[in-house]
C-alpha cells in the first residue's frame, strides 16, 4: 500500500542549529501516525516543514506520490495537507462561523454541516467571538477549520495541550472518528499515552532525530518509552 504522506530523510538547519536530522515518517492512507517527544525536540519544526512554513535543507516530502518539498505553503494546502497548528491560531476577534468559513473550500456548506456534526459545541456558539471561547472549544475550532478544506492529510500539533482529561478523550475519540471517515492524520503529541492509544504507528524524536519507531502497541510496552515518557507504566 502506498503512503499518502512520506517524509524521507528530512533535515532542517536554521543558522548553525541542526533542528532536524535524517527524519523519516510516513502516513498510510486512512492511518493515524504519532510523532512523540519532549519540549524542543523538533516536532513543530517537522510539521512546519511538511506544511511549507519551513523549508527543509535536506531530504524530501511526498504527498500522494508528488514531491512537495519545494512548494509554498498555500500550494501545499491546495494539495490537501492542512495543519491545525500548535497554539491554535484562530482569529480571536472573529466569530466561530467566520473562522470556519474563512478556512473553507468551495464546498462550503456541506463541509460546514460535517464539521458542526462533529462539534455540536461549535454549533451552539457560531456567533460567539472565537477568542472568548474556552481552550477546549478553541481547539475544536482549530481542527474544524482545517477539516473545512477536506484535507487528505491532517497535521495536528499537540491538540491535547492544556486540556483536561475528559476533553483529551473527546479530541482523541474525534481523531479516531475522522480517521474512520477516511482521513489520514499525522499527530504530534507530548501526551504519549493518549497518542499511542489512537495511533497505528509512532515515532519518538529526541534532539531532532527519530530514536524509536514502530507499531503503537509495541511502543506502549517498550521500556524505553514507558520509563521515559509514561512514568514506568501504561494503563
Ligand atoms: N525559526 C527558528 N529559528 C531558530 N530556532 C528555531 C526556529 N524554529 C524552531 N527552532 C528551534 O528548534 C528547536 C525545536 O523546536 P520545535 O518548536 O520544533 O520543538 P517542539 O518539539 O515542537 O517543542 P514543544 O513541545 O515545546 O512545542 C528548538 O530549539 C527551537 O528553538
Ligand atoms: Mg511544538
Amino acid at each position: 500500500m502506498s503512503n499518502l504522506l512520506e517524509v524521507r530523510n528530512l533535515s532542517l538547519k536554521i543558522g548553525v542549529q541542526e533542528i532536524l536530522h535524517d527524519v523519516s515518517v510516513s502516513v498510510p492512507r486512512g492511518g493515524i501516525v504519532a510523532v512523540l517527544g519532549a519540549n524542543g525536540v523538533g516536532k513543530t519544526s517537522l510539521m512546519r516543514c511538511i506544511s511549507g512554513i519551513y523549508h527543509a535543507t535536506g531530504g524530501s516530502i511526498l504527498v500522494d506520490g508528488e514531491d512537495i518539498t519545494k512548494l509554498k505553503s498555500h500550494e501545499i494546502a491546495e494539495r490537501g495537507v492542512l495543519q491545525a497548528p500548535e497554539g491554535r491560531q484562530i482569529f480571536s476577534n472573529m466569530t466561530v462561523l467566520e473562522n470556519l468559513v474563512i478556512g473553507g473550500g468551495p464546498l462550503g456548506k456541506q463541509e460546514l454541516d460535517h464539521v458542526l456534526s462533529l462539534f455540536p459545541r461549535l454549533e451552539e456558539r457560531l456567533k460567539q467571538q472565537a477568542g472568548s471561547m474556552s481552550g477546549g472549544e478553541q481547539q475544536m475550532l482549530c481542527i474544524g477549520r482545517a477539516l473545512m478544506r477536506k484535507p487528505k492529510v491532517l497535521l495536528l500539533d499537540e491538540p491535547s495541550l492544556g486540556l483536561a482529561p475528559k476533553l483529551v478523550r473527546f479530541i482523541c475519540d474525534l481523531v479516531e472518528r475522522i480517521r474512520s471517515e477516511g482521513y489520514s492524520v499525522l499527530l504530534v503529541e507530548q501526551n504519549v499515552k493518549a497518542a499511542l492509544r489512537i495511533a497505528g504507528r509512532a515515532s519518538v524524536i529526541e534532539g531532532g532525530r527519530i530514536v524509536i519507531e514502530g507499531e503503537a502497541d509495541d511502543l506502549a510496552r517498550d521500556p524505553r518509552v514507558t520509563d521515559a515518557y509514561l512514568g514506568g507504566h501504561v494503563h
